[in-house]
């Protein structure tokens, strides 16, 4: 019981750290995506203080809310590569797993299936953030490939 407190210091630090991330890397965006990341930042610091308040009504009702907005349409087509899929599915299999421990009425369950989750949102973002630097550079600087081979500057 005494590592339940250290990790969800830690997952709240991740969110913080989430949320301050969000807004520098994300320039130009749907407002769709950008109200439902924000209700997701919301219903997950829900599901925080249901965990740690033992509060498994709270867990249940913000993880669910969670699993409904990944569902919908705008937040699934950000990006249509094979690890967003990954990514997304994985979320929607943290937030079930949420619910079924809140069901279940265990705690440590409930604050790892946390943290989890919260790992998921951070490799989403790096991901999308990686995709997005990467599409970028090569539009600013289509033949920077070329530099680095051996003929060049002959
Ligand atoms: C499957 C991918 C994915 C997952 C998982 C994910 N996000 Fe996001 N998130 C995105 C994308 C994509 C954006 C950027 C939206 C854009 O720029 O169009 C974003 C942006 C954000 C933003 C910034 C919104 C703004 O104000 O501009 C916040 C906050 C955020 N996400 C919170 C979360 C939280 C909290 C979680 C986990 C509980 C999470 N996200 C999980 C894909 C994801």
């Amino acid at each position: 019981m005494r590592r339940i407190p250290f990790i969800l210091t830690g997952a709240g630090l991740l969110l913080a750290v989430l949320a301050v991330q969000g807004h520098d890397t994300a320039p130009k965006k749907k407002e769709t995506t950008t109200t439902l990341m924000k209700k997701k930042l919301t219903q997950s610091q829900k599901v925080l203080e249901g965990i740690a308040v033992q509060d498994f009504d709270l867990i249940a009702r913000h993880a669910r809310e969670l699993l409904f907005i990944s569902k919908q349409a705008e937040f699934k087509q950000v990006l249509k590569t094979p690890l967003y899929e990954v990514y997304s599915t994985m979320f929607r299999s943290n937030a079930e797993d949420l619910i079924k421990n809140a069901r279940k009425k265990n705690v440590d369950a409930a604050a790892l299936a946390y943290v989890e989750m919260t790992l998921t949102c951070v490799k989403c973002h790096k991901h999308v953030r990686e995709k997005r630097q990467a599409r970028a550079a090569a539009f600013s600087n289509p033949s920077a490939s070329a530099a680095g081979s051996p003929r060049a500057g002959r």
